[in-house]
C-alpha cells in the first residue's frame, strides 16, 4: 500500500504541479501589455491566449500574487460567449491622481491614485466589442468588464462570469461558505485545500440558507501566503448585477467567480452600454495596509448627493437587545390566529405583557440615552404585523405605518425631540421586497411626519417571491432602489441582511451602515468565536461600515432571560475596543441601560468615544489574531485607541507617535484585569489614568477574547496634576 505523503510535502508537490499546469494550459500570443501601479509595487500583465481568451497575471514587489488567470463571461443562448475568440482592437492608458473628502469616515481625505489600462477587445466572428478596464493602485488591482453600445450586443443574459483568480499556493484563508442568502457565519481559518473537508462543518445549520458548492466561499475573502503576503479578493460598486461568490477548483487552486442566480437560474440581465462591478485584489506584506486600504471606495463613483448636510454620524441605543435575548417581544400579543385572521382588531387583542416597544419603555430608553449624551434611539417592534410574520411566507405582512396600540408614535416623537434624541425607524420587510417597494413612499412620508431621519431595514427569512434570494441582481437592485429613494427624502439607511457593501457609500453616503455579516445578535443565539472581530475588519468592513452593535457588558445572558443559555464570548474591555476597531459612523450601545448603570466607569468610554474621524492609524494587525487602531476624533486633538485580541493571551505593544509632538495628554486606559477571560471572567477590567506624549510607549496584556480601549484627551497642566506618566 502507498503511504500518504506528509502534508507539507504533498502541498509543495501540489503547488509545483499547479504551476506547470498553468503554463502548459495557456499558450500566449506574443502581444502582452503591462500595467504598473504608481509606486511600481504592483505589475499586471495582460495577454490573449492563442484562442483569443483574455488572461491576466499579477505581481507585488516582483512576487507573483495571481498566476495567469482567464477572464470573460459565458452568455445564455449564445454560441460565441464572451470569453474567447478575441483580438485586441486597441489599448488605452490613463493616470489619475486626486483626493476627495468623504462625508463621514476613518480619515478626512482619501487619495485616489492609479494607472489605468483599458483593453479594447473585439470578437471578429460575432462582430462584438468588450473592454476590460484595469486600474493599478498602490494597494492593489481593480478590473471590470465594459460593454459599449453596439449592434450585435444589446440585451443579453449572463450564464456565468468566468473570471479566475489563480492562487500561487495553498494559502491560509479566512472564509465563510458561499451562500445566496446570508453572510451571518463565523469564519473558518484553514488552508485552501481544506475548504472542501471543512465546508459542511462551517455551514451552521440554523444560519445557512442556500449553500451552492462544497468549495464555494464568499467575498471579501482574506488570505495569507506561507511567505507572509496578505491577500484579499472582493468586489467594488455592485450595481445592477448579481453579487459575486468564488468557487475553488481545489486541485489547481484556482478560484472562479460564481454569480448569484435568480429563481430561473440566470445570473444577470444586461443591456449595453453597461459595466460590471470591479473585481478587486488587495495585497501587501504588511497586514495593516489591508485594513487601511481605501481602494474599494476609490473604485466607486463620487457622491450623487450634493447637499449632504442632513447626513450625520450617530451613537445610539435601542429597544433591541431585550428582544434579541428573548426577555421581551417584538409582537404585541400572543393572540396569533384571531389578529392574523382579522377577527380581532389589534386594539381589542389581549397584550402579551412582554411587548418591548411600549411607550413607557421607549421613554425610559430616550431618557437614558439623553442623560448620557447619545444621539439616537432605535425602536423595533413598534408596528403591527409581527405576529403574522413569524413562520409565515406571506407577501404582505407589514405596512410600515400602523403602530401597535401601546406605541404612541406622535407623543414619543415629541418627547424624543424635547430630549434632543432622534428616533431611528425600523422596517423589517419580512423578506418581501415588492411589498416594501409598494409601501416605500408612504412609509418614508410617515417617518418624515414624525421626525425620523434614519431607518434600519431588515430582510429576515426567504425572499418572496419564492426562489429569489438575497444576493441576486433583482435584490441588489432593490437595496439600491431603497437607498436612492431614501436619499430623495433625506433619510439615512442601515440595511440588515442586505447584500454586503462594496464601497457604494461613497456614491450614496446616506448608506450609513449595513449588517451583512455575523453581528452581535449571534452572541445571544449561541455565541460567536472570540476571534470573529479580529477577522471582520479584513473582510466585511473593506466594503463599508458594519452595524455590529457592540457594547455588551453582561455576558451571561441567562441573567437577562432565564431561558437564554448563550454566553457573549468577549470581555468588557474587548467590547469597548470595538467602538474603535469596527469603524462605523453609526455605533450602538447595545446592552440594556441597567447593565450600563452597573459599570458606570467602563460605560464612560462609550459615552466619550467619537463616531467620526479625521485620521486613523493602524498600529498592529494580524487577521484572526489581533487588531489595534488609533483614531483622531473629527475636528479635535483627541484620540481613541482600540485593540481586540483573538483566542490566546497576548501582549500588545504600541507607541503614541500619532500624537502631536511636545504636548501632554490625559489617557484613560480600559484594559483586561489579570485573570480576565472571555469565557470564565469576562467582566474583569481595570481603568487607569496616565499622562501620555508622542514619545510614550505601552505594553498591555490582552486576555483571550479581550483587548483594551484608550481615550486620549488634550489636557492642561492642572488636569494632569498628580498623574503619572505612562
Ligand atoms: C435581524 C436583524 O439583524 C436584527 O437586528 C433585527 O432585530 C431582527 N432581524 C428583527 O428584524
Ligand atoms: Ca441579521
Amino acid at each position: 500500500m502507498l503511504k500518504p505523503l506528509p502534508l507539507r510535502v504533498s502541498r509543495i508537490l501540489t503547488a509545483g504541479i499547479c504551476l506547470s499546469v498553468s503554463f502548459v494550459l495557456f499558450s500566449f500570443t506574443a502581444l502582452s501589455q503591462q500595467l504598473r501601479s504608481p509606486s511600481g509595487n504592483f505589475r499586471m500583465d495582460f495577454s490573449l491566449t492563442k484562442d483569443g481568451t483574455p488572461v491576466y497575471r499579477l505581481f507585488y514587489k516582483g512576487r507573483e500574487v495571481i498566476r495567469p488567470s482567464r477572464l470573460g463571461l459565458a452568455l445564455k443562448n449564445d454560441s460565441f460567449s464572451l470569453y474567447d475568440g478575441f483580438v485586441v482592437a486597441d489599448s488605452v492608458r490613463a493616470s489619475h491622481d486626486e483626493s476627495w473628502k468623504p462625508v463621514w469616515g476613518e480619515v478626512k481625505t482619501i487619495t485616489n491614485r492609479y494607472n489605468e489600462l483599458a483593453m479594447v477587445l473585439s470578437q471578429p466572428r460575432a462582430r462584438r466589442k468588450m473592454l476590460i478596464r484595469f486600474r493599478a493602485f498602490d494597494d492593489g488591482l481593480g478590473f471590470r468588464y465594459e460593454f459599449p453600445a453596439q449592434d450585435n450586443l444589446v440585451y443579453f443574459v449572463i450564464r456565468e462570469e468566468k473570471t479566475q483568480f489563480a492562487m500561487t499556493g495553498d494559502h491560509t484563508a479566512f472564509w465563510i461558505p458561499g451562500d445566496y442568502d446570508t453572510q451571518e457565519y463565523d469564519y473558518t481559518t484553514s488552508r485552501l485545500s481544506a475548504i472542501r473537508r471543512l465546508h459542511d462543518r462551517a455551514v451552521t445549520p440554523n444560519v445557512s440558507q442556500t449553500v451552492f458548492s462544497p468549495t464555494g466561499v464568499q467575498t471579501s475573502l482574506m488570505m495569507k501566503t506561507d511567505d507572509g503576503l496578505y491577500l484579499n479578493i472582493h468586489e467594488a460598486a455592485l450595481v445592477n448585477y448579481p453579487c459575486m461568490h468564488l468557487n475553488l477548483d481545489d486541485r489547481n487552486l484556482v478560484f472562479e467567480s460564481w454569480l448569484t442566480p435568480d429563481a430561473r437560474g440566470d445570473k444577470g440581465y444586461i443591456q449595453a452600454p453597461s459595466v460590471t462591478p470591479w473585481r478587486t485584489i488587495i495585497a501587501s506584506d504588511d497586514a495593516r495596509d489591508i485594513v487601511a486600504s481605501k481602494m474599494i471606495y476609490n473604485l466607486n463613483e463620487p457622491s450623487r448627493i450634493t447637499d449632504t448636510s442632513w447626513i450625520r454620524p450617530m451613537k445610539y441605543m435601542g429597544v433591541w437587545w431585550e428582544m434579541i435575548t428573548g426577555r421581551s417581544t417584538w409582537a404585541y400579543t400572543n393572540d396569533f390566529s384571531s389578529v392574523v385572521l382579522g377577527q380581532t382588531d389589534y386594539r381589542d387583542a389581549k397584550p402579551n405583557g412582554r411587548h418591548g416597544a411600549n411607550t413607557a419603555n421607549v421613554k425610559k430608553y430616550i431618557d437614558f440615552a439623553a442623560d448620557n449624551g447619545f444621539d439616537g434611539v432605535l425602536v423595533e417592534g413598534w408596528n403591527v404585523g409581527w405576529e403574522d410574520w413569524f413562520g409565515n411566507m406571506k407577501e404582505r405582512v407589514f405596512d410600515f405605518v400602523t403602530p401597535y396600540p401601546d406605541f404612541d408614535v406622535a407623543g414619543l416623537s415629541q418627547y424624543a425631540k424635547s430630549r434632543h434624541i432622534r428616533l431611528i425607524m425600523h422596517h423589517e420587510t419580512s423578506g418581501s421586497p415588492r411589498n416594501y417597494e409598494r409601501c416605500l413612499d408612504t412609509a418614508f412620508k410617515f417617518m418624515k411626519r414624525y421626525g425620523y431621519d434614519a431607518v434600519k431595514t431588515g430582510y429576515v427569512g426567504n425572499i418572496i417571491p419564492a426562489g429569489e434570494n438575497h444576493y441576486n441582481q433583482w435584490m441588489v437592485n432593490h437595496y439600491q432602489y431603497v437607498v436612492e429613494k431614501a436619499a430623495s427624502y433625506h433619510i439615512m439607511v442601515n440595511g440588515h441582511e442586505a447584500v454586503r457593501p462594496t464601497g457604494l457609500a461613497r456614491t450614496w453616503p446616506n448608506m450609513i451602515g449595513n449588517e451583512s455579516a455575523r453581528g452581535t445578535e449571534y452572541q445571544a443565539f449561541g455565541g460567536s468565536k472570540p476571534n470573529h472581530v479580529t477577522i471582520l475588519p479584513f473582510t466585511r468592513l473593506l466594503g463599508g461600515p458594519m452595524d455590529y452593535t457592540p457594547g455588551i457588558f453582561e455576558m451571561d445572558l441567562s441573567k437577562i432571560n432565564p431561558n437564554n443559555n448563550s454566553h457573549v464570548n468577549s470581555t468588557i474591555a474587548n467590547q469597548l475596543a470595538l467602538y474603535v476597531t469596527m469603524y462605523s459612523p453609526l455605533q450602538m450601545a447595545a446592552d440594556l441601560p441597567e447593565n450600563y448603570q452597573r459599570f458606570p466607569d467602563a460605560f464612560q468610554f462609550i459615552k466619550d468615544v467619537a463616531v467620526d474621524w479625521d485620521d486613523s492609524k493602524y498600529l498592529e494587525a494580524e487577521p484572526g489574531k489581533y487588531l489595534t487602531v488609533a483614531r483622531n476624533a473629527k475636528g479635535s486633538g483627541n484620540w481613541f485607541v482600540g485593540s481586540v485580541n483573538g483566542d490566546s493571551v497576548r501582549t500588545s505593544e504600541i507607541g503614541f507617535s500619532f500624537l502631536a509632538p511636545g504636548r501632554k495628554y490625559l489617557a484613560t486606559i480600559y484594559a483586561d484585569a489579570p485573570g480576565a477571560h472571555y469565557r470564565t471572567n469576562p467582566q474583569a477590567y481595570t481603568i487607569r489614568k496616565v499622562v501620555v506624549t508622542a514619545r510614550s510607549r505601552m505594553r498591555q496584556l490582552c486576555a483571550p477574547g479581550g483587548g483594551y480601549a484608550i481615550s486620549i484627551f488634550e489636557a492642561d497642566a492642572a488636569s494632569l496634576k498628580g498623574l503619572r506618566a505612562l
